[in-house]
């Protein structure tokens, strides 16, 4: 097995070399000129995408006297904190590169003015009436996306074409509802880069996907492509397939580096080979037209920008990166430079969250006992050092994280459609190792109802005839089926029936919106990272109660929560679960108008990068509602949630002064410390890395907790956030 690897890793040296590159590179901007002009009138409001005019300058600048541009009230600092130091700079610093001239600065104040103002908005408006540059316009037109089509996988191709639908009407509801909030957005740059393609083990998984259910991370980044293109970004998307086989590193320009790969488990670049190859720089490129594109030429492209935010009106600089940790590891390896750069334009999506203790590779190391259990003391999906607020989750579970979740599947839902007569489930476990050590709930659920599955690794049971019992015997399997075919069948059933494992996966929910019960298996003991192999690396403490804890917080009528080996209890489950007869429901944060809303908002208001004015801040400041935890040993997440919000993490950095603290505990003086628990006590925080809401102290402490209110069924967005 091993031999055929390193042939295999061989054969890709070779081809790098003799091979034409082929790689996975696409732009989608409002230019459509390629497909002409698209008008979708169906939702009742233009879709056109057309190519915005270059901007005209609003303002001559010539007729402001100089002492009034320079002129800045004294507290201009508390709204644009950056304003003066800018000013300062930009006297010398406009000669630095083109792009300044490009915007009008001539070497007047008020020529400089003029661009901090209007262009980069650092400094406060020189008028009342501004036009803001490049607005993002909803855009709802499948054309857009049709050029990535090449370069995904089939599974997410026919998700984005089975819900687009859905998506369309999401984006007229969104619209009704919160028009104000989706029209005066920034239309940004975003770089779309699935990591997880370019990883040759998990694309089998990706392709395997294309004839066993979904994946997760695939269904995640189809949602993801779709809003980031409805909500009108200028988009990116690099898929990197190939491009991994031979990496041009634009960073250091002499350098073709080509991959050995190793792939072992989970990890994937154990190895790598660097050769020098040939001495060009990029732009003297002959060939550059024909050059393969991909993740280094998009980069490439922004870096000789320069550094104007805008020129002519168009959005010059790159705003937000979506990746993986795969997309992350490639890019501190390649591109380091820019990854330094541009660490807080990073979006990494990240199923199951990370906490404070795990961002930071000396915090573990110092404390890896006691963050881990027997199964191991690694921490291979953590140590980024990123902002927490960077991880965007799958479902909203980890209030230090950012919550990007997905959309429910609904295509074809029949809210007249009458279940059948006999009471059926469909068994949630599409391989058959799931359904280990199940025979016994099965053998209950089995009295009460017809049993369907949608195992795909299943032998023909027929086929294979023994005296032996099996948990499969009268379960009618279906195999592998695909979206439709698993919606027609969730149609028809009354309950939908968890093992345990899968940990939070999406079909639950799929199921809720088709009108089935989901049985949620509890846990007899909080499965986490200290005493469940699946859990032990993963970068978070969260302690999990049930096989999906969102939908434990849902309820009856359509969840009921139960431990499945206790025979009695789940008799009980599954009698009221025949009785319910709910009516099919979907959250409306898994909508896709919910989707659209909160990924328009986040791109737009959370500011990770740079100083923001405590008057620009999102959640705003006012939002704010400060707690003290009530139970020893309490987290912030718990303390919020107990007063039925959502623990801020942006809010911690004003909370954590020792003039609050003072008043809230009465202490004289104050300590400071390096902990995920401060602020606590009469002690600050001194490590902005380690602000937690979810981390536990000991019973001793009393921690301090800013929380925040949340609207119903999107728990991302506050009341205030609009
Ligand atoms: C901006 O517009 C000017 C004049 O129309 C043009 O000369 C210049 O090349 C443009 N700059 C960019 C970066 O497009
Ligand atoms: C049936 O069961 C007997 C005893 O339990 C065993 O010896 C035999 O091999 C089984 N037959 C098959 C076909 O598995
Ligand atoms: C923290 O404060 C609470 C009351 O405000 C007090 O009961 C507790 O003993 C204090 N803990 C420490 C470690 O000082």
């Amino acid at each position: 097995m091993r031999r055929r690897r390193r042939c295999l890793a061989l054969l890709f040296i070779f081809s790098a070399f003799i091979t034409p590159l082929g790689f996975f590179y696409f732009t989608i901007s409002s230019e459509s000129g390629k497909f002409g002009f698209s008008s979708e009138h169906t939702s009742g409001f233009q879709t056109s995408e057309v190519a915005e005019q270059p901007e005209n300058v609003e303002l001559d600048f010539k007729s402001f006297p100089d002492s009034e541009c320079s002129d800045f009230s004294s507290n201009v600092k508390i709204d644009y904190p950056e304003c003066l130091s800018k000013m300062q700079w930009i006297r010398n610093g406009w000669k630095t590169h083109q792009c300044y001239a490009d915007n009008y600065i001539d070497g007047s104040e008020c020529s400089f003015r003029y661009y901090l103002s209007q262009v980069e908005n650092y400094c406060p408006p020189m008028t009342e009436t501004i036009r803001r540059n490049g607005l993002a316009k909803m855009s709802p037109s499948i054309r857009r996306l049709l050029p990535i089509f090449d370069g995904i996988p089939v599974y997410m191709k026919t998700r984005i074409n089975r819900l687009w639908k859905k998506w369309k009407e999401g984006a007229h509801e969104v619209m009704e509802k919160y028009e104000a909030t989706m029209t005066n957005r920034k239309k940004l740059n975003v770089l779309v880069f699935i990591g997880f393609l370019a990883n040759e083990q998990k694309l089998k998984l990706a392709k395997k996907s294309d004839h066993g259910g979904p994946l997760g991370e695939l269904l995640q980044w189809s949602d993801l492509l779709a809003s980031l293109s409805i909500i009108g970004h200028h988009l990116e998307v690099a898929t990197d397939k190939d491009s991994l086989r031979s990496f041009r590193s634009f960073e250091s320009n002499v350098k073709l580096y080509v991959y050995q790969f190793s792939c072992f488990q989970d990890t994937y670049v154990k190895r790598y080979t660097c050769f020098y190859w040939s001495v060009r720089h990029p732009g003297e490129d002959a060939a550059a037209k024909n050059k393969p594109k991909n993740v280094c030429s998009i980069l490439w492209k922004y870096k000789e920008r320069g550094p104007c935010q805008y020129v002519n009106g168009t959005r010059q600089q790159m705003d937000i990166i979506f990746t993986d940790i795969m997309g992350l590891n490639i890019l501190r390896q390649y591109h380091r430079q820019f990854l330094f750069n541009n660490r807080c334009r990073i979006r990494l999506l990240d199923s199951f969250g990370t906490h404070a203790e795990f961002t930071t590779k000396t915090y573990f190391l110092q404390n890896k006992r006691k963050l881990s259990g027997p199964y191991s003391q690694r921490n291979p999906w953590g140590g980024h050092g990123l902002d927490l607020r960077q991880h965007w989750t799958f479902y909203p579970h980890s209030d230090d994280n950012t919550f990007l979740g997905f959309v429910v599947d609904t295509e074809g839902v029949d809210e007249k459609r009458q279940k059948t007569l006999y009471p059926s489930a469909l068994v949630y476990g599409k391989e058959k190792y799931m359904w280990e050590n199940a025979e016994k709930p099965i053998g209950v659920l089995k009295k009460f109802v017809k049993i369907h599955a949608t195992v795909a690794d299943l032998e023909d049971v027929n086929e294979k005839k023994t005296n032996k019992t099996s948990v499969f015997d009268d379960v009618k399997n279906h195999g592998f089926l695909n979206s439709q075919e698993i919606s027609e069948l969730l149609d028809t059933t009354t309950i939908f029936f968890g093992l345990g494992f899968p940990l939070e996966g999406p079909a639950p929910l799929e199921a809720m919106a088709r009108g089935a019960v989901f049985i949620n298996a509890r846990f007899e003991k909080p499965k986490s990272r200290k005493n469940y192999k699946f859990l032990a690396e993963k970068p978070t403490l969260r302690e999990w109660t049930s096989q999906n804890p969102y939908m434990e917080e849902i309820g009856e009528p359509h969840v009921i929560t139960v431990d499945i080996n206790n025979e009695k209890e789940l008799e009980v489950a599954i009698k009221r679960a025949i009785e319910l007869k709910p009516k099919p429901y979907v959250p409306f944060e898994f909508s896709p108008a919910g989707m659209l809303l909160r990924v328009a908002l986040l791109l737009e208001k959370q500011e990770v990068c740079g100083k923001i004015a405590r008057s620009k801040r999102w959640p705003p400041v006012n939002q704010m509602k400060i707690f003290k935890t009530i139970n020893s040993g309490e987290s912030c997440e718990k303390t919020c949630h107990s007063q039925k919000m959502k623990c801020e993490s942006s809010y911690f950095s004003i909370i954590n002064s020792p003039s609050l603290l003072q008043r809230q505990f009465g202490c004289s003086s104050t300590l400071s410390d390096a902990s995920p628990f401060a602020p606590f006590n009469c002690t600050v925080q001194s490590s902005a890395h380690l602000f937690s809401c979810a981390s536990r102290p000991p019973l001793d402490v009393v921690r301090v907790c800013p929380c925040r209110d949340y609207i119903p069924e999107q728990h991302a967005i506050c009341k205030g956030c609009l």
